[in-house]
């Protein structure tokens, strides 16, 4: 099958609230929300490619999918697994309700990890993009995002530009 055709039913299919993303992923890959069952599919393993995870048991696993699952308007963990079904990107959209803006929504990406063999196939950037997609749809007024510098040049080309600065005071 074309791969951008297979990319159009795997994002109908497995995201029906999801809107066209005109990208395609590689044949067999697949853009689907977190499953419980990821914590043995090399989710954490993922990960770990961004930062520090720490040594997380299965059951610390489902009590934080079962909180995000629990408030499903505001936590939109999502992945792509492989053609084998294997977690090989990851990314978190959070949606929060102000009262800004009248009421209005902010999209917040966070999390996003590409497992190292797997970088450079635009999984990074088909990610991005669904969130953004994502955001739009839950009536999100704007999507926000934090990185290093030396990724401005990646988030450039999936759309987003620099605004702002990022402040922080690290407790750990
Ligand atoms: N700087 C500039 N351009 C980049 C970078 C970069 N750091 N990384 C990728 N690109 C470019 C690619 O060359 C490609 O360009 P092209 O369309 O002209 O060919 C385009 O961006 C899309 O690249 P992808 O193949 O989609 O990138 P990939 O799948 O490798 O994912 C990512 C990029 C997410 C940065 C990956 O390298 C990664 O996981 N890095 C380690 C973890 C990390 O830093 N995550 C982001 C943290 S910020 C946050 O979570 C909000």
């Amino acid at each position: 099958m074309n791969s951008s055709i297979l990319g159009f039913f795997t994002l109908i299919s497995s995201e029906s609230h999801l809107i066209w993303n005109k990208m395609s992923l590689p044949e067999g890959y697949e853009f689907r929300k977190l499953q419980a069952s990821d914590f043995t599919n090399n989710y954490t393993e993922t990960l770990k490619v961004l930062t520090t995870v720490g040594d997380i048991s299965q059951e610390q696993f489902t009590d934080l999918f079962n909180y995000w699952s629990s408030l499903p308007e505001i936590f939109h963990p999502h992945v792509i697994t492989d053609a084998n079904g294997v977690v090989v990107a990851t990314g978190m959209l959070l949606v929060e309700r102000k009262l800004i803006h009248s009421c209005g929504f902010v999209g917040h990406i966070e999390d996003i990890s590409v497992d190292k063999h797997q970088q450079g196939k635009k999984l990074g950037h088909f990610m991005i993009t669904s969130l953004v997609e994502l955001s739009k749809k839950l009536n999100c007024y704007k999507v926000i995002l934090d990185c290093d510098q030396s990724n401005v040049g990646f988030y450039e080309k999936c759309g987003l530009k620099p605004a702002g600065v990022e402040m922080t005071k690290r407790f750990i």
